[in-house]
């Protein structure tokens, strides 16, 4: 065949098909806006702006707390956002998946009328033992993403907490088998106790 009627025939079909090519790049284009769209919701709730300050009962409560942590001020400077031990990091399922249950809260807070930090009060002991179980589900992974056993150095850790670690280190434990309360006020865990594994540890830390 002649070159002419060949670029004719790619001409046609490309024609032919304008309709899906349109479709095509505009589908594109939309995902990727809303995949920019959905990033930027994603940083935006996950600033300390949002998550700290932007409800008075978050604000008078647990935020107020945490500037009091070592989370927050330290020796070195270093803070700690509420996302980074509350939400999934580099995981976006997981992250996902948070943004949908974290938005049922805010049903509390307009229709339940939560805003006011004497109703959220006494809700924060049931809402600890979700954040507890989570933890125990994910053996503290968003700790882990920060604080490695192996990484420790234990020399320089006090006798007695370098004993603790060392124990802790073998099984892999959970942070928070010891160190419940330590970002916000402190409350005692009343679920039942499953019995210890061997070599397990019920030590609670203040
Ligand atoms: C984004 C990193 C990061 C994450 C996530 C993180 N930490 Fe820390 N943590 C730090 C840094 C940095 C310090 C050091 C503060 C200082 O110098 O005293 C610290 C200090 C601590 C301390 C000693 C001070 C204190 O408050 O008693 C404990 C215990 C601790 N972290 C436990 C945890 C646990 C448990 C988790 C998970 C719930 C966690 N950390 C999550 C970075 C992190
Ligand atoms: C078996 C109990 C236990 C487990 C599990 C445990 N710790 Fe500790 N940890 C302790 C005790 C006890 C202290 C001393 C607390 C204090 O002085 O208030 C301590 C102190 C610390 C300190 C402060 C170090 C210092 O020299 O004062 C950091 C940081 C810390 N733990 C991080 C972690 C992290 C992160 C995990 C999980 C990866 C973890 N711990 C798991 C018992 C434990
Ligand atoms: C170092 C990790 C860490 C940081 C940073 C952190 N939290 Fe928490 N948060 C926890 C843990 C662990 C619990 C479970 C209860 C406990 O042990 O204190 C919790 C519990 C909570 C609860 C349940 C109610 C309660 O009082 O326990 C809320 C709400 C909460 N956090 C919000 C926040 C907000 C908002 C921020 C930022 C201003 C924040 N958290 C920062 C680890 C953290």
């Amino acid at each position: 065949m002649a070159p002419k009627s060949q670029s004719s025939t790619i001409g046609r079909f490309i024609r032919d098909r304008a309709a899906y090519l349109i479709v095509g790049v505009l589908a594109i284009g939309i995902g990727i806006g809303l995949s920019g769209a959905y990033a930027t919701v994603v940083d935006y709730t996950n600033s300390l702006q949002f998550c700290g300050n932007t409800c008075h009962e978050m604000q008078q409560t647990v935020y107020k707390e945490y500037t009091h942590s070592k989370h927050f001020r330290n020796q070195q400077g270093v803070v700690v956002a509420c996302a980074q031990c509350h939400v999934p990091q580099n995981n976006w399922p997981g992250t996902f998946g948070h943004k949908v249950m974290a938005s049922f809260e805010l049903w509390n807070h307009f229709v339940l009328g939560e805003s006011d930090p004497a109703k959220f009060e006494p809700r924060r002991l049931e809402l600890a033992k979700k954040v507890w179980a989570s933890f125990a589900a994910t053996n503290a992974r968003e700790c882990k993403a920060c604080h490695k056993y192996a990484n420790m150095v234990l020399d320089d850790q006090r006798p007695s907490v370098r004993a603790q670690h060392v124990d802790a280190m073998k099984t892999d434990e959970n942070c928070l088998d010891c160190h419940k309360g330590i970002t916000h006020k402190k409350f005692e865990d009343d679920t039942p106790k499953k019995a210890s594994p061997a070599g397990g540890s019920d030590f609670d830390v203040q």
